[in-house]
């Protein structure tokens, strides 16, 4: 019980200095009495403190959270942080939740646009896939009576005949693959052998499962994600590029040129000698890969809905500093509104601090460094046209595959600039790191009635602007007539994700007293399911801080009602005159 060892310390140096200073005539009664009154108010270090800090401010009940950011993070820190309250010894202590969220929406980089501004066409602009082992997602997808469809299901063949996915490396289509038909394995084998799908499969699955640990105690909650990831096994992923991870489990060859470095690009913007081992393999996990009808960000949505949280949208929190009591004071403004300061227990900066703009006017015990990012551009458009086979190098008139990933050329696969490049250094011939058909849409007619228009939605992602020539190249046309060619189109660029550069440290997720942080896990692995783990990491660190706060309070207001008994019998012991007794109670303070 250090709580008490301490109490016991202040005590003995008080008894001590009172002794001293205390006149001869003073009894040992008085002075005993003395050092009694230090324990009938409330905060016991408030004796050795400074006496203006003494004055007590009317104190709220319970405490009160700011969660800065709506995304994944942020929902899932408020969703988690009602369920582990109501879970935990404190299930009684009021708790206040705002979330602040600058964009009009929850979500973060979860989010859908309607195409052709249609509600009915909602497209997925950022985070599209969550896989079966993603716990979190799935479980509150569960909870919140979403609707889930695999993402095979959601990419139903456009053309019978077309391959469900091709790599391309800016010349010609490497590989092809029919996903689902019975000859899909053979093809496989037959280009990049046995082996190296057989050891990827198998190194995938025990990385999944070194992973899946930081769920459960005796790792989670973590409160330091470096020590965590080192318990866990995963250090050796981390710490190395995905090329020599893979090459130290015996996956050389086409197989990871080709198909793990399409999967790298496409999900990362990044190639295997840049990208560590570890978010290399979560590229492979896509095993029960699935979306929700409607978009991903209901199930962020749904979490900040059933938190009872007070939910501010378009308001961005531009400062945070500490008020004398050491409570936070969040500084934010509303679009078009007033700037306005509150003040809060604790915060939670859900999201990179990077580029949230937040002014941190306050002593910190780590602050997280700034780490290159990816700019991704997606270019979301429709089309009555579909993708040129020639343009990727089959013949006219041969079905172009549903999704067609880069990769890099032989040459640029021996050129260190590029394999370990950034954005556009690191694109290659290609020029993008994927284009894919979305769905079809059968289009009204000019005059409203439902006619048999056919129109093709496809989503390009790549390292620079991608233009409307660009667009014409992939359709086949010389000349980009704007309404014939391109009938609906949305742009975005996104500070999408970090380079995922080989590292064996990361940030941690409290930042001072009172402050948290759960940007860290994206050096890590960036998804959104690492994010709401983070999110319920930190949740759950804030309720076991208020539940050991609530027991040392339990503990104080006991040593304080033992020392109000022994007052009582020394009060009865002076009456009584009994110095044997009076001397006993003070040997026992
Ligand atoms: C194009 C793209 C594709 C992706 N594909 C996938 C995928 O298929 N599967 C997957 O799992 N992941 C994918 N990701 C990654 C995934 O989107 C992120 O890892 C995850 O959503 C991050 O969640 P977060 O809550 O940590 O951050 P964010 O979603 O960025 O949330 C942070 C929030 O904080 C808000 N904010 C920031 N500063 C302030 C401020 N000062 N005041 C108020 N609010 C503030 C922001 O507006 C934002 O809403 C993709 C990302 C992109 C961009
Ligand atoms: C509640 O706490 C108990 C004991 O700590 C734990 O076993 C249980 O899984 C928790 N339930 C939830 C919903 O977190
Ligand atoms: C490979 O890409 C480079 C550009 O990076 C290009 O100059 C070269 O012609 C390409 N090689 C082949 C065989 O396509």
């Amino acid at each position: 019980m250090a709580f008490s060892r301490r109490i016991t310390t202040v005590v003995l140096v008080l008894l001590f200095a009172l002794t001293l200073l205390s006149s001869a005539e003073a009894s040992l009664f008085d002075t005993i009495r003395q050092k009694l009154s230090a324990f009938t108010t409330p905060a016991v270090e408030v004796a050795t403190a400074a006496p203006e800090s003494v004055v007590q401010k009317p104190k709220h009940e319970g405490k009160r959270v700011a969660i800065i950011g709506a995304g994944s993070a942020g929902s899932s820190s408020a969703y988690y942080l009602r369920r582990f309250l109501a879970n935990s010894t404190v299930d009684k202590l009021p708790l206040d939740i705002t979330v602040y969220e600058k964009h009009s929406y929850v979500g973060g980089r979860s989010t859908t646009v309607n195409a052709y501004d249609d509600p009915t066409v909602p497209i997925e602009l950022g985070a599209s896939i969550f896989v079966a082992v993603n716990y979190n997602l799935v479980n509150a997808a569960n909870e919140l009576g979403l609707t889930v469809s695999s993402a095979s299901a959601k990419r139903p063949r456009i053309e019978e005949e077309s391959d469900i996915l091709g790599v391309f490396d800016g010349k010609e289509l490497l590989f092809t693959y029919p996903e689902g038909k019975w000859w899909s394995l053979a093809k496989l084998i037959y280009r990049y052998g046995p082996m190296a799908p057989y050891r990827t499969k198998k190194l995938t699955e025990e990385t999944v499962g070194k992973f899946l640990q930081m769920y459960k105690p005796p790792h989670f909650p973590f409160t330091s994600l470096s020590e965590a990831v080192e318990a866990i096994g995963l250090l050796p992923a981390t710490g190395t590029t995905g090329q020599q991870f893979l090459e130290q489990n015996g996956i050389v060859g086409d197989f990871a040129q080709e198909l793990i470095q399409a999967s790298t690009r496409v999900n990362y913007g990044q190639n295997l000698g840049l990208i560590h081992g570890l978010e290399t393999m979560v590229c492979m996990a896509a095993e029960g890969a699935m979306s929700v009808d409607g978009g991903n960000w209901r199930i962020f949505r749904g979490m900040v809905d059933a938190s009872n949280v007070e939910l501010r949208l378009q308001t961005s929190v531009t400062s945070l500093s500490k008020d004398e009591d050491g409570q936070w004071v969040v500084s934010s403004k509303a679009d078009g509104g007033a700037a306005t300061s509150e003040v809060y227990d604790s915060v939670i900066i859900a999201g990179p601090l990077q580029f949230s703009n937040i002014a941190i006017n306050a002593e910190l015990d780590k602050t997280p460094d700034v780490i290159p990012f990816v700019t991704l551009h997606v270019t979301l458009f429709s089309s009555p046209l579909r993708l040129d086979p020639v343009f990727f190098g089959l013949k006219a008139g041969q079905p172009v595959p549903q999704a067609i990933l880069t990769t890099l050329n032989e040459t640029e696969r021996s050129d260190p600039a590029i394999v370990r490049g950034e954005g556009k250094h690191a694109v290659g011939n290609s020029g993008f790191f994927s284009v894919s058909t979305l769905r079809s849409v059968v289009r009204p007619l000019p005059d409203g009635s439902e006619g048999g228009k056919i129109e093709y939605v496809y989503k390009v992602f790549s390292p620079e602007r991608f233009s409307d020539e660009k667009i014409g190249e992939l359709l086949g046309v010389k000349v980009v007539d704007k309404s014939a060619t391109i009938t609906w189109m949305h742009r975005h660029v996104w500070k999408s994700y970090p380079y995922e550069y080989p590292r064996v440290t990361f940030e941690e997720s409290k930042l001072a007293e009172g402050l948290w942080y759960t940007g860290g896990i994206e050096a890590f692995i960036s998804t959104m399911e690492t994010s709401s783990l983070m999110g319920m990491n930190v949740a759950q660190l804030m309720v076991n801080e208020w539940a050991e706060e609530k027991q040392k309070e339990e503990e104080a207001k006991h040593i304080a009602e033992e020392q109000k008994k022994l007052a009582k019998q020394l009060m009865v012991a002076q009456t009584e005159s009994d110095q044997e007794k009076i001397t006993a109670i003070g040997d026992e303070l």
